[in-house]
């Protein structure tokens, strides 16, 4: 039976354990399995770095969820993106949205640089630019384009479609990091691009509780050799958190929406509170990325980023809030805030951050599922305080 998407979120995958016919997956907390004899495993499981009963369930959720063929489990965002991007060589070229997440950034600039993979930051919502840029690249080392979209933490909008378009006609991998969307608002796959990748920590966990990350394709070749990847780099995921994981996806639609809904309350009132300089938030109307954006997923996502006022100070401002947490991450129930450009973003050199816009004064905006008036009250307040000179 073809199931939509809350009813897959509920029982994709692995749906319960067929042996005992328990409604939840079992966390089969093991490292190895018992062998009958010598090369005669018990289905295949021979130790669980290569494979695991409980994150074999949750990757073929996410492979479902995602609408691909193949999906895998990680121990982070971080490792999942290290794996996806082990799959260059020296001497290949990539091409990056121009605000991505900082350890995105860091792995890139600090890591496989000095390997010999290279990086050239584009706008990509600017679909001539990248254009352009592939164009010029008549030797042909740019093997793909990494996109987020929304992107951390300006939310930038991409047309991923047109990307993938573009990159497909020339031989290159359009890879999407899907993280602030979820595949309950975007499907990337759908629209053509080949690799997608996940912080799970963030909304598809839900609760701040779980550390996990996702590569989700449709291609027989690169599955194999991310496989390959995945139990040669070896950043898999626990049975324990693979279990934490299924179980916070359950909810992730009743979440989401009102997640957005909150989102929405929370900008809208923003932009007319005579509070700020700047909202960015795809969901606004007056937002550059609005229309692709509806074009392109099911709704807006809750990430919001803001600036304040001169007169306000954005120090005192994280200081004041009271029900909000200033911490680091986003996605969770509970609403967080974070400075990018002294946290997630810190390890962008200071330059590239000004110049596409992570300013000092920026604030980012996870907004949770708490009651908007609560949170509406609570940014007031400390808006309130933080004028300077009060
Ligand atoms: C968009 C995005 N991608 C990837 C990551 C990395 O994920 P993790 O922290 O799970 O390694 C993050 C983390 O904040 C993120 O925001």
């Amino acid at each position: 039976m073809e199931l939509k998407l809350n009813s897959l979120l509920i029982h994709g995958g692995v749906d319960g354990d067929e042996t005992t016919g328990a409604v939840n997956v079992p966390i089969y907390q093991t490292s190895t399995y018992k062998q009958d004899g010598l090369g005669q495993t018990r289905g295949g499981w021979e130790y669980s770095r290569t494979g695991n009963p409980t994150r074999a369930a949750l990757e073929k959720l996410i492979a479902a969820l995602e609408n691909g063929k193949y999906g895998l489990a990680f121990a982070s965002g971080l490792a999942a993106i290290n794996t996806v991007l082990s799959l260059f060589k020296s001497g290949d070229k990539l091409i990056v949205s121009d605000n991505i997440y900082g350890g995105t950034f860091r792995i890139l600039n600090n890591v496989f640089k000095d390997f010999g993979l290279e990086y050239i930051i584009v706008d990509t919502s600017d679909i001539a630019k990248v254009k352009a840029v592939l164009d010029d690249d008549k030797e042909g080392n740019i093997k793909a384009v990494y996109i987020e979209s929304p992107a951390n933490p300006l939310l930038t909008i991409t047309d991923i479609e047109a990307v993938t378009k573009i990159a497909k006609a020339s031989g290159r991998l359009t890879i999407v990091d899907n993280t602030f969307m979820t595949p309950y608002l975007q499907r990337p796959l759908d629209l053509g691009a080949d690799i997608v990748v996940h912080s799970g920590t963030k909304y598809l966990g839900g609760h701040s509780d779980v550390v996990s990350g996702f590569a989700i394709v449709n291609d027989d070749e690169i599955a194999k050799r991310l496989y390959y990847l995945q139990n040669a780099i070896g950043g898999v995921l626990g049975p324990w958190d693979s279990f934490l994981m299924i179980r916070g996806i359950k909810t992730l639609g009743v979440r989401m929406d009102r997640h957005q809904e909150n989102a929405l309350k929370l900008a809208k009132w923003l932009l007319d509170s005579g509070y700020v300089d700047k909202v960015y938030y795809p969901g606004l109307e007056s937002d550059p990325g609005y229309e692709i954006q509806k074009k392109q997923a099911k709704g807006f996502g809750a990430m919001i980023s803001f600036v304040l006022k001169k007169e306000y100070d954005y120090k005192t401002f994280f200081k004041s809030l009271k029900l909000i947490t200033l911490a680091e991450s986003l996605g969770g129930v509970e609403s967080l805030v974070c400075h990018p450009a002294s946290m997630t973003h810190a390890a962008i050199p200071k330059e590239i951050r000004e110049e596409v816009g992570i300013t000092d004064e920026l604030i980012r905006f996870s907004v949770g599922i708490e009651d908007a008036e609560d949170l509406k009250a609570d940014v007031e307040q400390a808006i309130l305080a933080s004028k300077k000179g009060a």
